[in-house]
């Protein structure tokens, strides 16, 4: 038989470990009312004169961000293009896996223009900040190099299922991105632990608008919130230098934070900033308490521990 599980006590000793029983004592490390949140938002000081907060920039984000104020920016998001073919032509971005294949000869450029952008993060960081960089497989390398030679240090190494891919007849369907998170300094930086257990394997949905104009190339809501959750305040100032359909600046408004981006593609304005303007600073926002599972719920995916729990509350 195997020995029984333990765990260890804060005075040293040992008592037996019941799976899940943390959940139920779980809370954020930071937490924030509605009304505390749209009071944190209300009071963010301005970034610069002449780069307003929300608002985003039609340019290249290389030179961009170098008109950023050094230490000015709370998050980074960013979901750079696959390849660097982008002809200002299109309104659309194409992602599509083959396209990856035929344009090997860009990996060179891709990886200078990779190195390039991501040499701006580190002075535009304040100190406790970090960035999530969103990366397909064949790109990885040219991301961990950059990122390296930046001076960023990689803390994790996320990975976003989605669970639908395109398919093959001789190889594996490639159903996942990449996400690495990175900070300037891996001893101080900000981290809101909203769940007891955040695992590095994200499982989200692709997002579909059918018969809706879109930058092809979207990211889900959910994937970009829960960067947002777990690495800024709200009244903090989020950057995503490849703006897309403007996920990131929804996301971010609808949860009290503010944004600021840059997109190459001017064609993408319309769409930007109709889907912007619909959205109310906060419409999405709930304290991280209230979107933890309730006990009654949490009694039913875990009866054991909610024995265990029910004894212990009883005991004082
Ligand atoms: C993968 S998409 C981003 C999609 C976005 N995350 C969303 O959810 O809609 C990359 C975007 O970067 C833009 N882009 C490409 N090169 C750029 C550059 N040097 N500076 C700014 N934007 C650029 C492209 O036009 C494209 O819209």
């Amino acid at each position: 038989m195997p020995p029984a599980k333990t765990a260890r006590t804060k005075k040293g000793g040992t008592r037996k470990y019941i799976p899940n029983l943390a959940e139920f004592y779980f809370k954020p490390t930071y937490d924030w009312s509605h009304a505390k949140a749209a009071n944190l938002y209300n009071k963010t000081k301005p970034l610069t004169k002449d780069v307003e907060l929300d608002t985003i920039q039609f340019e290249n984000c290389i030179q961009g961000m170098k008109r950023l104020p050094y230490e000015s920016i709370d998050l980074v998001i960013a979901d750079p293009p696959f390849g660097i073919e982008f002809d200002g032509k299109s309104g659309v971005y194409n992602r599509d896996e083959n396209l990856v294949i035929e344009g090997y000869e860009e990996v060179k450029d891709y990886q200078e223009f990779t190195r390039e952008w991501l040499a701006e993060l580190p002075r535009i960081m304040k100190p406790a900040s970090s960035a999530y960089v969103f990366s397909g497989w064949t790109n990885l390398e040219s991301v961990l190099t950059g990122a390296r030679e930046a001076g960023l240090v990689t803390l994790n190494h996320l990975i976003w299922h989605y669970p639908f891919g395109v398919y093959t007849k001789k190889r594996f369907v490639s159903s996942h991105y990449h996400i690495v998170l990175l900070v300037k300094n891996p001893k101080k930086y900000f981290f809101n632990k909203i769940e007891n257990y955040p695992e590095d394997v994200w499982v989200v949905k692709r997002q579909y608008r059918t018969g809706l104009p879109k930058n092809a190339t979207k990211l889900p809501h959910d994937v970009v919130s829960r960067c947002v959750d777990f690495s800024s305040r709200p009244g903090d100032i989020v950057l995503d230098p490849f703006m897309g359909s403007g996920t990131t600046a929804i996301v971010a408004k609808s949860n009290f934070r503010r944004f600021m981006g840059f997109e190459i593609n001017e064609q993408l304005k319309p769409l930007l900033e109709e889907e912007i303007t619909k959205v109310e600073p906060g419409q999405l926002y709930t304290s991280y308490s209230e979107r933890l599972p309730s006990i009654e719920e949490l009694s039913k995916l875990y009866p054991k521990a909610y024995r265990e729990y029910i004894r212990k509350e009883e005991k004082g």
